[in-house]
C-alpha cells in the first residue's frame, strides 16, 4: 500500500481476493440497503444497467429488476475471485460477467442508462479517470449511483483511520471531481446508514477543457 492508502492494480485483486469467500457471510444483511440505493435513481425498463465494481454480484437480482426481461446488466469487477463468486447470482439474474478495470471498461461509448458502483471509487487510485471513464460509457442524461452501505465516518472507523481530508467522496471533492468528468452531481447523502450519491451524465462528448 502507498503512503495515501492506496493500492495499485495488483495490490487491489490481492485484497479482494482474499476476501472473495467471505465477503457475502459478512455483508450480506446489506441488501435491503442496496435495492432502497437503486429504487432513488432505477434504471428504466428495457435498460442497460451496470455494475462496476460488482464484487459477488449482491445489486444484479435488483439491476435486473428494474430493467425487466429485455433490458441487459453487466457485472464488472477487476477481481476474478470475487467475479466467480458472482456467477451463480449473475446466471439467476441473466446477467453477463466480465473481468473489467473501471479506468479502462471493453465498452462502447454512450451504452449505459445507470452505472452503479457501491465501494468502488475509494480503491481506484485515479478516481478522475475512472469517473472519466464511467461517463464514456453512459449515455447522455443517463445515471451514476454512488453507494456504501454505511457513510464515510463509519467505514473509516471500520477501517481503522479518521477521514481523510479532500477524500474524492466528500461532497465538495465529489461535486468538483463529477463536474470535471461529465456528470452534474444531483443527490448526496452520507449519512451514519448509508453513503449516496447521484449524478446525471451531462453530455455524451468529452467535459470541455478548462481555459
Ligand atoms: C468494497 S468491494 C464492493 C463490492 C460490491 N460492489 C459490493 O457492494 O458488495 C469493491 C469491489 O471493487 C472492485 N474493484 C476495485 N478496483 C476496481 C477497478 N479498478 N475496476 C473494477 N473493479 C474494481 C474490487 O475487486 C471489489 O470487488
Amino acid at each position: 500500500m502507498h503512503d495515501d492508502g492506496m493500492r495499485d492494480r495488483t495490490e487491489t485483486q490481492a485484497f479482494f481476493a482474499e476476501r472473495a469467500a467471505r465477503w457475502d457471510s459478512r455483508f450480506g444483511d446489506d441488501l435491503p440497503a442496496y435495492t432502497a440505493a437503486i429504487a432513488t435513481a432505477p434504471p428504466p425498463p428495457g435498460g442497460t444497467a451496470i455494475d462496476v465494481g460488482c464484487g459477488t454480484g449482491r445489486a444484479l437480482p435488483v439491476l435486473r429488476d428494474a430493467v425487466g426481461p429485455t433490458g441487459t446488466v453487466l457485472g464488472l469487477d477487476i477481481t476474478p475471485e470475487m467475479l466467480a463468486v458472482a456467477a451463480t447470482r449473475a446466471t439467476a439474474a441473466r446477467a453477463l460477467l466480465a473481468l473489467a478495470d473501471a479506468s479502462q471498461l471493453p465498452l462502447p461509448t454512450a451504452t449505459a442508462d445507470v452505472i452503479f458502483a457501491a465501494g468502488l471509487v475509494n480503491h481506484l487510485p485515479d478516481p478522475a479517470a475512472g469517473l472519466a471513464e464511467l461517463a464514456r460509457v453512459t449515455r447522455a442524461g443517463g445515471t451514476l449511483i454512488l453507494f456504501h452501505p454505511i457513510g464515510r465516518a463509519a467505514l473509516a472507523a471500520r477501517h481503522g483511520h479518521a477521514l481523510r481530508p479532500g477524500e474524492p467522496l466528500a461532497e465538495g471533492p465529489l461535486r468538483a471531481l463529477t463536474a470535471a468528468t461529465g456528470w452534474t452531481l444531483t443527490a448526496y447523502e452520507d449519512g451514519e446508514r448509508r453513503f449516496l450519491a447521484t449524478a446525471r451524465r451531462v453530455s455524451a462528448t468529452a467535459p470541455p477543457r478548462e481555459r
